[in-house]
């Protein structure tokens, strides 16, 4: 359930092709990107906080988030009426927090780890009774990522390949359910950081890896797989694109040059793994003819833009 006001109408859709050489359609996740603080969070946190009863939802709610959820998390409970307390890692772009700041959210610091992250965030459940909004390992959460892949099935039924930027898993969960729902045979493909492979690390062990450090610039995109998106990643997802971050700061020139959207690293890395030498020359890209891009956020440090761009 998408409440009235966050509702995102739709993706758009622009077929790219001189730029690429071949025909791809890059499904910018607009609305979110522009009006609802820069990122496809927005569909899954307001999924979760509307669903709550009013009962639960009394207490806040409470997340833990390098950014993008979070900025989310504190609109959606801001809709609601309901306070928001979000865990922000030490390391989080200043802009992802700003965005917290202006929707009401209360900030409280955790060092980066996840451990740090969780028992933070469970202190915080503890003493406030608030209701934890999972980042990407809840069902209502992954449900209303799905809805992006809903609107753009809508619009080109066609589609017969999605690539997705995966971090937990929760968009790529859902994006999947909703494609195999709607046709088993669209081909759903993850994309990952180098520096943080570790969904293709856990495809090809057949068991969640969790890596004991991450480095890259896609900082939405450095949590590890859950006991709820495992299966489906492991199920539905067809295979796992991994791009280094020269690739990925590549791609996100290409957006602002050519799609004229601020995307960030971790939005870009979908199109960063569709222009890469292993997707164009395995048998997936031989097969496809219409293939969606998810571009899912745009909330990007400009210094660190700056400096990625001048490199
Ligand atoms: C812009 C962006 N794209 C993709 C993702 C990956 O989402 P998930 O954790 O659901 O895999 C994130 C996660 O924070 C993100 O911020």
């Amino acid at each position: 359930m998408l409440p009235e006001g966050v509702r995102v109408t739709a993706s758009c859709a622009i077929y790219l092709f001189d730029a690429l050489q071949y025909m791809v359609l890059i499904v910018v996740d607009i609305c979110c990107i522009v009006l609802c603080r820069g990122a496809f969070k927005i569909r899954g946190a307001s999924n979760s906080i509307f669903a709550l009863d009013d009962i639960q939802a009394a207490k806040g709610v409470v997340t833990h988030s390098s950014g993008n959820h979070a900025a989310a998390v504190a609109l959606a409970a801001k809709l609601r009426g309901i306070p928001a307390y979000i865990v922000i890692p030490e390391n989080a772009p200043a802009c992802k927090v700003e965005n917290v700041n202006r929707y009401g959210g209360q900030v409280i610091w955790s060092d980066v780890t996840m451990e740090s992250r969780e028992s933070t965030a469970k202190k915080v459940q503890e003493e406030t009774g608030a209701i934890l909004i999972h980042p990407f390992n809840d069902k209502y959460t992954i449900s209303g990522q799905g809805t992006v892949c809903l609107e753009l099935l809508e619009q080109v039924p066609e589609i017969d390949t999605i690539i997705v930027p995966i971090s937990g898993g929760g968009l790529i969960s859902g994006v999947a359910l909703a494609a195999k729902g709607i046709n088993p045979s669209i081909r759903v493909l993850a994309a990952e950081p180098k520096g943080a492979d570790d969904s293709a690390q856990s495809k090809a062990a057949g068991r969640i890896i969790k890596l004991p450090a991450t480095n890259t610039i896609a900082d939405g995109l450095r949590a590890f797989l859950g006991d709820l998106t495992w299966p489906v990643v492991r199920d539905l997802v067809d295979d796992v694109i991994v791009v280094d971050d020269n690739a990925i700061v590549d791609a996100m020139k290409m957006c602002y040059e050519t799609l004229k959207v601020a995307v960030e690293p971790s939005g870009a890395i979908g199109l960063a793994a569709a222009l890469s030498d292993e997707f164009k020359e395995s048998s997936v890209w031989h097969e496809s003819s219409k293939i969606g891009i998810i571009v899912s956020g745009g909330n990007v440090d400009l210094r660190v833009l700056w400096e990625s761009l001048c490199k």
